[in-house]
């Protein structure tokens, strides 16, 4: 073929073509997966908008077999949210790389603006037809059929009926092909349990295929607090992200209070550290002046300044005390430990908390599951690709038999790490794995360390008690014969005397 047939054969794609052809980049590879994805996709959005707007979330999900050979399924999710109003509907739900969230330095489980609209292209692909869309918004409802057009990647939006409605919130109606369900550690519904153990405050109810209803009831009233917006710390500024913010700024008119006013921890000392090392540009001229040499000198200039790390402010861990009152909520075991480590940084500037929740038997034991981890990344389940996620890697290295325990997979413990960050480092757009970054690594490893001594010295107490309730059941054996024998023996004393006398010795012994 010539140069110039070739080049009559270039074209131009959409990201929603894209997807379309790679869709399995988006979570959707494999029947069961697929059919948690789409479940993860619309319950993180939901709970993201509950969280926004300050609302206790709750949530509904059914899942009914339409044809289970063919994979044919119906999924419906309601929450009680904000809803979407009518002129960001069709791009929310119906547009790939649109959102609120993207552009936004927070934390929140969607981080992308393509999992409602990937769930909205898989119903396409896989049943012919697009979702049914129902939102409540400031007090107007829109009810409407919606689907993608793929070579433009825009929304199409069909059958639009609107109404007055008081409510608030968002309901998904769709079909979807080339799904199964199944109650095993990848579905919807181990999904949904770990959803609830990790979000007190939600009350999830979930209608399972076979008609069986569970409701995962909230544990905490505490409605969690908003996200808020952080501002960057210099250590994670490139000199593109310097110079695109640069010539963004529009309130403040010169370098200096640029830098001050839009990072974390730039004080006006710290700008003259910088000022110091860079002492060619000028300070003073306009932040939409500077040029890409002067944004790397800046930059480079960022990484020699001694900082405060990030702060804290803005990640929202799940906190102790509720972490453990929901894995008791839903797990039951006979024993929890809970470790929240303070704030860290990755990759030089993104912050980031590591807490983890360990729990042995009692009901953990009656589930027959040994050994288990439970990955969460801003309290969402991370449920595929565990080989390779810095959670699993971890849990891994660490010398189980240091802690009383015989194997990790033969005990009955659940160990739980949620990571809280405004930029989880995911592996892939499936977002179900974490990079093994080794800040993230180290901080993992001293969380669960540090819950697996609180467990060791719950174990080790316990089989001293139960080592001296042996003693004492072995001694108690022979009071009655040597009681006798001692009577006889001395001639002297009632052998029921001696008895009693013996019996309390060993109450004093070996008794509480
Ligand atoms: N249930 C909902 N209630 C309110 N707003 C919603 C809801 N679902 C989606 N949205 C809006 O639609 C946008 C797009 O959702 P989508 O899931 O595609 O992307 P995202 O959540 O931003 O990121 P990610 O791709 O990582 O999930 C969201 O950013 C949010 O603004
Ligand atoms: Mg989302």
């Amino acid at each position: 073929m010539s140069e110039e047939n070739i080049f009559s054969k270039f074209k131009e794609h959409s990201i929603a073509e894209f997807f379309k052809k790679n869709r399995q980049m988006l979570g959707f590879s494999g029947k069961i997966r697929s059919m948690t994805t789409i479940i993860h996709e619309y319950v993180t959005n939901s709970l993201d908008a509950c969280q926004e707007a300050g609302i206790l979330p709750d949530i509904y999900i059914e899942i009914k077999e339409m044809d289970k050979d063919a994979g044919k399924y119906k999924i419906i999710v309601e929450d009680n949210g904000p809803g979407i109003p009518k002129t960001h509907l069709g791009k929310a739900l119906g547009m790939m790389l649109a959102g609120t969230k993207f552009h936004r330095y927070i934390q929140q489980r969607g981080q992308q603006g393509i999992g409602a609209s990937g769930c909205t292209m898989y119903a396409i692909l896989t049943s012919g037809k697009g979702i049914h869309v129902q939102s409540r918004y400031k007090g107007k409802k829109i009810e409407c059929d919606l689907s993608v057009d793929f070579k433009t990647n825009s929304p199409v939006m069909e059958n639009v009926i609107e109404t007055e409605d008081g409510a608030s919130g968002v309901k998904i109606e769709a079909e979807f092909g080339e799904l199964k369900y199944e109650k095993s550690n990848y579905g919807p519904y181990e999904y949904i349990r770990r959803t609830a153990l990790v979000n007190p405050y939600l009350k999830i109810t979930f209608k399972d295929p076979y008609g069986e209803v569970f409701i995962f009831q909230r544990s905490s009233e505490q409605i969690p607090k908003k996200p808020k917006e952080i501002q960057p710390h210099p250590l994670g500024i490139t000199a593109n992200d310097l110079l695109e913010m640069a010539k963004r700024e529009k309130k403040f008119n010169r370098i200096s209070s640029f830098l001050q006013n839009r990072f974390s921890r730039i004080t006006s000392s710290k700008v003259n550290e910088v000022k110091e090392l860079v002492k060619e540009v000028d300070f003073n001229k306009n932040p939409s002046e500077v040029v890409w040499e002067e944004a790397e000198k800046i930059a480079k200039a960022f990484k020699q300044v001694k900082w405060i790390s990030p702060s804290p402010e803005g990640i929202e861990p799940i906190g102790g005390e509720l972490i453990e009152k929901s894995f008791i909520n839903v797990l039951n075991p006979e024993m929890v430990a809970v470790i929240e480590r303070k704030p860290a940084i990755y990759r030089g500037g993104v912050p980031f908390i590591v807490e983890t929740c360990i729990g042995y038997g009692g009901g953990i034991s009656q589930t027959n599951k040994k050994g288990e981890i439970m990955r969460f990344a801003n309290r969402s389940p991370l449920l595929f690709d565990s080989g390779g996620c810095a959670i699993t890697e971890t849990v891994k290295q660490i010398d189980w038999k240091r802690y009383g325990f015989k194997e990790f997979e033969e005990e009955p413990v659940v160990v739980v790490v949620n990571i809280s960050s405004p930029h989880i480092p995911y592996v892939s757009a499936g977002k179900q794995s974490i990079s093994n970054e080794e800040e993230i690594s180290d901080e993992i490893k001293n969380a669960i360390m540090g819950a697996s001594r609180e467990i060791q010295k719950y174990l080790s107490g316990k089989r001293r008690e139960k080592e001296k309730e042996g003693r004492k059941k072995v001694v108690e054996r022979y009071v009655q014969q040597f009681a006798k024998d001692l009577s006889e023996l001395a001639e002297s004393g009632k052998p029921e005397d001696i008895e009693s006398m013996l019996h309390r010795m060993i109450e004093k012994k070996y008794g509480e």
